[in-house]
């Protein structure tokens, strides 16, 4: 019988991790749940772990490995991507422990350390582990110290030792460098890997292949032809229970510092001289550092808290009214900001950004704007319905391309409108995308570093963000309705460039 652990057939992640073990702490906390466990389990399904890899959880709760491999089987069976298969999963569970205790309990690493040997004994993880704080960033110091004090950040024999850690990467400059400090006392920065999950989604790095693969658009790609860019991460849900993490951080620190900035960078980025870590992070570093915010800063942002009312049919709670929220929050859940890049490529090409949480539906995408065509030969009433060209990268749900262009509309004159022409992974290819934390976690373990952003990049992103917070501090908020597209202000600082947002 085919054994799917020893048959990797996959075309589009061949690689396989080395023996290895990963660590999680905050194991019990919702990423973990539903994306790091079913993440694990999809790569194991995929043939794409090692059949040495091991899984040590680590928590305060007092679980027993049964209790604890119960809860992960839960956890997969809710959300993995690649069906459930009792062989893979027997095989997978042979390698887990778990660990109890708090991040300050020295006994607690103490053990911890023990386990990761007994695993490199028994298992075979040869020394190899990687440790994700997949926990709040006031706890990585004391993670960190203890991982430093119990020897487990040390690796010998030309083994290695890796360190994951999730955004928020700090909520200004300057807490990003202190959390750089604590990071880098620990381990070099060889070993720190910075969990951009956006950077894992198949149709992002696509954006790389569409620009740098292609004769078609790079050429049009600049000023010359380009109006304007909007990027646009639209979710439909709420905070949901997460009240806690999401007061006093909003939607600017929460996605636009990281993944929005982040894909402004590739899109906007010159062509690296090759896909090293090294090459692709200059690049997005170089972009970064010519953006520039607007000056008035009231006219060219705009933010906004979600109102209670009606979504999709259902009553749902105003952001103030969720559960555990300080009912006099400031906290925005959309925030939108439009910026310049100062370079020969896209000087006078505005980035509108935008974000926010309940809003008319999900979706994430950038729109490359064009120009419009210098001269038109055809009566004004006969291309009233031509808008502007596009080129649009669905980041998702509907992944894909699409190109939007003017063509007759079939009759006897010559009268134009607007049509689209697509791309769309679910037609071009059989297979499902992997999740962003099937490539990303892959990567740790094979110790590839190209699709996680350096201290470098996050220092760059809080450097642009920070005036925009400052701005933002003590003044009045509005609110938009459920199911809409954020505030009137969102809309008036589009109006004041003579633009509009797409409604996707
Ligand atoms: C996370 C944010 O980084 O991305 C969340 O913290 C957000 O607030 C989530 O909901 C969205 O991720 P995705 O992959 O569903 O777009």
């Amino acid at each position: 019988m085919k054994n799917p652990l020893r048959d990797p057939r996959d075309r589009r992640l061949p690689k396989i991790a080395g023996p290895s073990g990963l660590v999680i702490f905050g194991i019990t906390g919702d990423l973990a749940r539903k994306k790091l466990l079913p993440a694990v389990y999809d790569l194991a399904n995929r043939g794409l772990l090692p059949p040495s890899f091991a899984l040590t959880g680590y928590g305060r709760r007092d679980w027993s490995l049964e209790e604890f491999t119960a809860r992960v089987r839960a956890a997969v069976v809710a959300g993995a991507r690649t069906p459930f298969d009792e062989r893979t999963w027997d095989h997978l569970a042979g390698g887990f422990r778990f660990v109890s205790g708090d991040f300050d309990d020295d006994d607690a690493f103490d053990r911890l350390a023990t386990t990761v040997r007994e695993l490199d004994e028994e298992r075979g993880t040869h020394g190899n582990h990687a440790f994700y704080l997949s926990v709040p960033p006031n706890a990585f110091p004391k993670v960190l110290g203890q991982l430093a004090r119990s020897g487990l950040s040390s690796s010998a024999n030309g083994s290695w030792r890796r360190v994951v850690v999730e955004k928020p990467f700090g909520h200004d400059l300057t807490s990003a460098r202190e959390l750089d400090d604590v990071l880098s006392d620990v381990f070099p920065p060889e070993a720190v890997f910075r969990i951009d999950h956006y950077l894992g989604k198949e149709t992002v790095q696509n954006l790389l292949v569409l620009r740098f693969a292609n004769q078609l658009f790079e050429p049009v790609w600049n000023s010359h032809y380009v109006d304007h860019v909007q990027i646009t991460m639209a979710e439909d849900i709420g905070i949901g229970s997460r009240a806690g993490y999401y007061d006093g951080i909003g939607a600017a620190r929460d996605v636009i510092q990281n993944h929005l900035l982040q894909l402004l960078a590739l899109t906007a980025m010159e062509e690296p001289v090759c896909f090293d870590a090294d090459a692709l992070r200059a690049e997005k570093e170089k972009v970064l550092s010519a953006v520039r915010l607007p000056e008035d800063l009231d006219r060219h942002t705009a933010r906004g808290q979600y109102a209670a009312g009606w979504q999709g049919g259902q009553k749902v709670k105003g952001f103030l009214e969720e559960e555990g929220m300080n009912p006099a929050s400031t906290t925005e859940t959309y925030a939108a900001i439009r910026v310049d890049v100062d370079n020969r490529r896209w000087a006078g090409v505005p980035f509108y950004l935008r974000a926010g949480k309940r809003l008319g539906r999900r979706v994430t995408e950038i729109a490359v704007v064009f120009t419009r065509a210098p001269h038109l030969p055809f009566e004004t009433s006969q291309t009233s319905e031509l808008g502007q060209n596009a080129l649009v990268i669905r980041v998702q749900p509907d992944e894909g391309v699409t190109i939007r262009f003017g063509a007759k509309i079939p009759g006897t004159s010559m009268e134009v409108r607007d049509v689209t022409m697509d791309f769309g992974y679910g037609h071009a290819f059989t297979e499902n995308s992997p999740e962003a934390y099937e490539r990303l976690l892959l990567d740790v373990l094979l110790g590839e570093p190209p699709l996680f952003p350096r201290q470098r990049e996050v220092e760059l992103s809080w450097q642009i963000l920070d005036p925009v917070l400052a701005h933002w501090e003590g003044r009045p908020i509005e609110s938009y309705r459920p199911g809409s597209w954020g505030p009137p202000s969102a809309d008036a600082m589009m109006a004041a460039d003579g633009r509009e947002w797409r409604r996707p």
